[in-house]
């Protein structure tokens, strides 16, 4: 046997010659177009196995650190989650009632019918697919992903009631009074020359979560818009539609619009009838007394600024890119208070967002809670 015995000392110099064989070996076989990219070919079972494998693996080790949050229940996270998931995930992955098309059918890999899939993994796994999606797959990532993790945990959240979903109640949490089909998150509008009114299917896709009046749904989900200042609900679309503020549930829907469309929804919305937010819970009075003050006087300790003098209620004529905040719902304004107090630039905005961003900076859970449940205890009013 001692004939058959090669001596070879791997030395960095033969180590290097190999690896650099093995590379230019691997450069010739893509140069030469042997390898067959046609999806028409699918993958080998060993490959398809494989790459699951390493899929499922990296998720469940990445998401590792991930907590999860204790109110996924919550209905409004989930109606909006829903909203959302028509617009922006059932064009490939098909939802309740609407199968996915045969186009999808033909990816490699498909996107899968997510109802049998969602058991497979844990709520954070979801959340971690959701936010960062999955590279080589078409699996894209959450549209402003660091930002807006709230916004991917109401799509988890979503997700984790889909299996044994029937197609009414898909259509009922994501379409409300609207057809199914009002939810044009991946086709573009032509710039059409604009009369006063926003086109019909655009409307209808706006309302499936904030309604035609602008009222919102009955749970919540959603700010209520109606009767809001012309002028801010355009710097708004336009703010989302740029990426200025960060949300992909609303990029989604206000992207493809080109503006003379936006400045008709604006118009639509601000001509409505100033009502409350539909479906909002009351708040508690104690913290509605704490929160007037800070309204209106703010906190000179903290630096805070007295609320009113931009936002009201006065009679005083406000600027109207500044938003009225009376009758909108708390857990909205509370949302949109934690996102400024972030370090990060969570929540752009309009042109006049970096003073609003200032003020709610340094803002604690009390005061931000309180305020909140001011604003949502008065009856809404039209800026004045
Ligand atoms: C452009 C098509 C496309 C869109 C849009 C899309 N996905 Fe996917 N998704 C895929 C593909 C393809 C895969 C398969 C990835 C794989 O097998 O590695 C996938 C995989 C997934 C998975 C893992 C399924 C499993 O167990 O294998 C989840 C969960 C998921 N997507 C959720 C969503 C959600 C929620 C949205 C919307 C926010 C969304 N996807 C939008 C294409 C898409
Ligand atoms: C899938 C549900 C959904 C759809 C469809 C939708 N919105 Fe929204 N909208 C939301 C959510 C959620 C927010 C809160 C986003 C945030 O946190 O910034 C929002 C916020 C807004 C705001 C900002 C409100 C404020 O007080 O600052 C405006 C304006 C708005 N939407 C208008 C529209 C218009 C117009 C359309 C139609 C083009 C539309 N939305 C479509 C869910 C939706
Ligand atoms: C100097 C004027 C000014 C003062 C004072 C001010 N704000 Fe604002 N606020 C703004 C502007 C401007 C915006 C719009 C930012 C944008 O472009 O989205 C805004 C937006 C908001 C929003 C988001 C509304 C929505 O519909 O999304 C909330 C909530 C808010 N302010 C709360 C407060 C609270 C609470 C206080 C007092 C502690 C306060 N603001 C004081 C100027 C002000």
């Amino acid at each position: 046997m001692k004939g058959w015995r090669v001596d070879f000392l791997v030395t960095p110099l033969r180590a290097g010659l190999a690896a650099a064989a093995v590379a230019a070996g691997v450069l010739a076989f893509g140069w030469s177009g042997l390898f067959n990219v046609a999806a028409t070919s699918g993958h080998w079972p060993i490959t398809d196995w494989f790459l699951h494998y390493v899929m499922i693996n990296s998720v469940k080790t990445r998401s590792l650190a991930i907590e999860t949050p204790g109110d996924l229940d919550d209905p409004a996270l989930i109606a909006r989650g829903a909203g959302h998931f028509a617009a922006g995930c059932a064009g490939c992955h098909g939802a309740p009632g609407r199968p996915r098309s045969p186009v999808i059918r033909e990816m490699v890999p498909t996107a899968p019918d997510l109802g049998p899939k969602v058991p497979t993994w844990e709520p954070k796994h979801l959340f971690w697919i959701v936010k960062n999606g999955v590279k080589y797959a078409g699996m894209p990532a959450w549209v402003s992903a660091e930002e807006r993790e709230d916004e991917a945990w109401a799509v988890t959240a979503f997700l984790l009631k889909l299996p044994g979903m029937d197609a009414d109640s898909y259509r009922s949490l994501a379409f409300g009074a609207e057809q199914d089909g009002a939810a044009n998150g991946f086709t573009a509008v032509k710039p059409e020359p604009q009369g006063a009114a926003p086109r019909e299917d655009v409307l209808a896709d706006c309302a499936r979560c904030h309604g035609r009046d602008g009222a919102g749904r009955d749970n919540a989900a959603f700010p209520v818009i109606a009767g809001q200042n012309e002028a801010y609900l355009f710097d708004a679309l336009k703010a989302y539609a740029d990426g200025r503020r960060h949300s992909g549930i609303m990029a989604t829907a206000a992207a493809r619009l080109p503006e003379p469309e936006l400045r008709a929804l604006a118009a639509h919305y601000a001509a409505q009838p100033p009502v409350a937010a539909k479906g909002a819970p009351p708040v508690e009075a104690a913290l509605v007394a704490a929160g007037e003050r800070i309204a209106r006087e703010g906190d000179r300790g903290a630096g805070t600024p007295a609320c009113a003098s931009c936002h009201g209620p006065s009679p005083m004529a406000r600027n109207p890119a500044y938003p009225s905040l009376a009758g909108q719902h708390a857990a909205y304004l509370e949302s949109q208070l934690r996102l400024w107090e972030k370090e990060h630039d969570s929540r752009g905005g309009g042109p006049f967002a970096g003073v609003m961003r200032k003020i709610a900076f340094g803002m604690t859970e009390e005061q931000i809670k309180a305020v909140s449940a001011y604003y949502a205890s008065l009856p809404r009013e039209r800026t004045p």
